[in-house]
């Protein structure tokens, strides 16, 4: 489907600034169409015949669609415009005539002229027309909050009308502004309420504001309100603004723990300021969730970082303790559990240091790899490769991967490339001494393989139960925590492969 810009340069003689005016009602006109109980639609006439094309359509969220089909792209012309075309050559809201009937729908037509105002003000020309089209199938007496909003829907109508709606937007206004929905006060030209919405009502409530607000002058009360105030001033000054025609910012009010955003519009249909419009919106939630948020993700970060300083003092304890036992054996299984503590050290860091639970983990590997390359004997170096990308993961994948990779990445080092191999002669070995790790993703799984060219498994090795605790270690992880599959075999050209599969997709237990 085309833009309101697409369409307008393809079929139209719109200048920029029209279109940009277009693009700005867009932006708006939810609320006029939730307070008209309305269909806007906006059409631009057509150039060089009576033909007017839909840029733009709005459904209101307070009553049902007179249009199930989107009406954007279509061109009209004829009877059926012809309370547009009067709209448009005149310059006023067309609003009489009988209902229509769209299919089974009856629906009642109005024409609002679309005003760009000149730079310096004047009224300028019309440019377009919005066409407000009532579902009439439900339509019955209409109570009092409805009565409202019809009344305030037509100042807007005017106000559209005279190039005063929808008011210029601030800069940076990131948070959604309130709907009709959420709550809705009007005020006379004196700031008193003439009319607050039930959901308004509420809203106030929260704000420790328990009576009924008809007759309060809304400016004063924002003032008292607020807990902070310079918030309350200002506040209050945003009322008084749109008091005098002007459109302030959007405001929060903080008070008794609760927040609520307001967003005060002018109401000056003919250009006479009658009053304003109060769309209020209780966001203590989602203020609350921010907060809890950024406490939690802070402290996450710092629990990883105790995490890591606690694993590095073990691994110093297990360290002191190697250099201080005579039997080599024992002396061995202690750096070795130094090298798997401190893998894991590894991730918590690494996770300490991002925002999120999810860590790069490339980076890891090579560190993990390089350790493991200072085990291998002094005469047969072995060479470190890693080919394609783990990408980022998930905390509780990468924490049990990257014990699994340093248990198949010792092993290749130590059991692929031991001592006595290269002791025959020195150096022809460890030309080609090599281990390659290589990932790559694949339908939503993570393919690794940890390759070497050594001497390859021992005949004897059971490749489904066989190896001491490295291994044990590798396939508990591997078909626990990971929930994936591990498998250990010898390599056609010599040397033995690991490939293990690690599904990326679903929840997995915690
Ligand atoms: N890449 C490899 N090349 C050759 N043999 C290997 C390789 N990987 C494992 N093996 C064989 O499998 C055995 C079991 O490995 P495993 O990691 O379970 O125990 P380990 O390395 O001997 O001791 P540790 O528990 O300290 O890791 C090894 O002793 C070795 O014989
Ligand atoms: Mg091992």
């Amino acid at each position: 489907m085309s833009t309101l810009r697409e369409l307008a340069e393809e079929h139209t003689q719109l200048r920029p600034a029209d279109v940009d005016h277009l693009h700005r009602i867009a932006g708006d006109w939810q609320l006029l169409s939730d307070l008209s109980f309305a269909d806007l639609l906006l059409w631009v006439p057509v150039d060089g015949d009576e033909s007017f094309l839909c840029v733009a359509q709005v459904r209101p969220t307070t009553a049902p669609t007179a249009y199930l089909d989107d009406q954007v792209g279509r061109i009209v012309g004829g009877p059926e415009v012809a309370h547009l075309t009067i709209a448009y050559s005149q310059g006023r809201i067309w609003r009489e005539g009988d209902p229509v009937w769209y299919g089974d729908v009856p629906a009642r037509h109005e024409a609002i002229p679309v005003r760009l105002r000149t730079t310096d003000g004047e009224a300028g020309e019309v440019i377009a027309v919005v066409g407000r089209d009532t579902n009439l199938s439900t339509a019955r007496t209409p109570s009092q909050l409805e009565l409202n909003y019809l009344t305030t829907a037509d100042d807007l109508a005017q106000m559209l009308a005279d190039g005063t709606f929808p008011p210029p937007r601030h800069p940076g206004e990131t948070t959604s502004a309130p709907r009709v929905g959420d709550g809705l006060v009007r005020l006379d030209a004196s700031g008193k309420v003439t009319y607050a919405s039930p959901n308004a009502q509420s809203a106030y409530r929260r704000l420790g504001f328990a009576s009924h607000l008809v007759g309060e002058d809304l400016a004063a009360l924002h003032r008292r309100l607020a807990t902070d105030p310079l918030e309350g001033t200002d506040a209050a000054n945003g009322i008084l603004a749109a008091l005098r025609g002007e459109a302030p910012p959007r405001r929060e009010i903080d008070a008794r723990g609760a927040t609520m955003l307001t967003r005060a519009l002018p109401l000056m249909p003919a250009g006479v300021p009658i009053g304003a419009l109060v769309l209020v919106r209780d966001i203590t939630e989602v203020r609350r969730r921010d907060r809890a948020l950024i406490t939690k993700d802070a402290t996450i970060r710092e629990i990883h970082h105790r995490v890591k300083n606690n694993l590095q003092t073990v691994a110093a304890l297990l360290r002191l303790q190697a250099r201080r036992v005579g039997i080599p054996a024992a002396r061995a299984a202690l750096e070795e559990s130094v090298r798997r503590v401190a893998s894991i050290a590894l991730v918590h860091e690494t996770l300490s240091m991002s925002s999120d639970e999810a860590v790069e983990f490339d980076g890891i590997v090579d560190r993990v790899a390089r350790a493991a390359a200072e085990v291998a004997a002094t005469d047969t170096p072995v060479r470190m490769r890693r080919e394609g990308s783990f990408g980022v993961l998930p905390a509780e994948i990468a924490t049990s991967l990257v014990m699994v990779l340093n248990e198949l990445l010792l092993n290749a080092v130590e059991h692929g490339f031991p001592p006595s191999d290269a002791a025959p002669e020195p150096g022809a070995v460890a030309a080609g001494a090599e281990v390659v790790v290589s990932a790559h993703r694949f339908r939503k799984q993570l393919h690794v393989t940890v390759d070497d060219n050594g001497r390859g498994l021992p005949a004897d090795f059971d490749a489904e139960r066989g190896g001491n605790l490295g291994l044990q270690i590798v396939r508990a992880l591997a078909t626990g925590e990971l929930r994936g599959s591990i498998e250990l075999r010898n390599r056609a050209d010599g040397g033995t492969e690991a490939v293990l599969v690690v599904p990326l997709a679903g929840p997995r237990p915690r």
